[in-house]
């Protein structure tokens, strides 16, 4: 690919109140935030190329590249399953504190093993990055995408191309509200951040 461009969903509901997973909407900011990714994506974009978008089925991705969508006629939008958040099964729609209360074992064998802690019924970060395999192949063949999907996912997506060890990756600090592109070089990847003003 020319470049990758990468960001989570704009704040969501969810987000604000702790709780995990889920197929919330977007809170204030996280709208005010898909306002803004238009002018964020194209101040990075060379002009009249064309951008594929890439969003999660869920509601909050979609949202957030809504407006990016209708911005421009240059930019297609495809909606991934592949893209959708780390199902935490059981614990889906719960706060880490609920978590940590009533499955204290697993909220102890998670952090102990985030990588390969799955939850029940649900997936671990080794079965993300499983699952993100047609992505990355599909990602290599294509030209301008940019990714709108969620924090494990991102972490996942960023390490495979940042050349950061899989094992590493749930514990890296994605920030909300901020558009990552990276530009794989010969013989390391660059990277730019740019965090919009909201
Ligand atoms: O809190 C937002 C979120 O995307 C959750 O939906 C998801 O379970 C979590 O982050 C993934 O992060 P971690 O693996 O650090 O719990």
């Amino acid at each position: 690919p020319r470049s990758i461009w990468l960001s989570r969903h704009g704040e969501s509901v969810y987000n604000l109140t702790g709780r995990i997973g889920g197929d919330s909407n977007l809170s204030h900011r996280g709208e005010a935030y898909a306002k803004a990714l238009p002018g964020l994506v194209a101040a990075s974009v060379p002009q009249d190329a064309h951008i594929q978008i890439w969003t999660s089925t869920l509601k909050r991705t979609i949202a957030t590249a809504r407006w990016l969508a209708s911005s421009k006629k240059q930019y297609t939008t495809l909606e991934w399953k592949a893209l959708d958040e780390l199902d935490a099964g059981l614990c889906d729609g719960l706060t880490y504190g609920q978590i940590k209360d009533r499955f204290p074992e697993d909220f102890a064998s998670r952090d102990a093993d985030k990588y390969n802690y799955r939850y029940t019924g649900g997936e671990s970060y080794r079965d993300v990055v499983i699952r993100l395999e047609p992505i990355i192949m599909e990602l290599e063949r294509s030209e301008n995408v940019l990714i709108v999907t969620h924090q494990a996912v991102l972490r996942c997506i960023y390490a495979y191309y940042m050349n950061v060890p899989q094992e590493r990756s749930p514990w890296m600090e994605v920030p909300l509200h901020t558009l990552i592109k990276l530009t794989p070089r010969a013989y390391s990847t660059e990277e730019q951040r740019f965090t919009a003003n909201i």
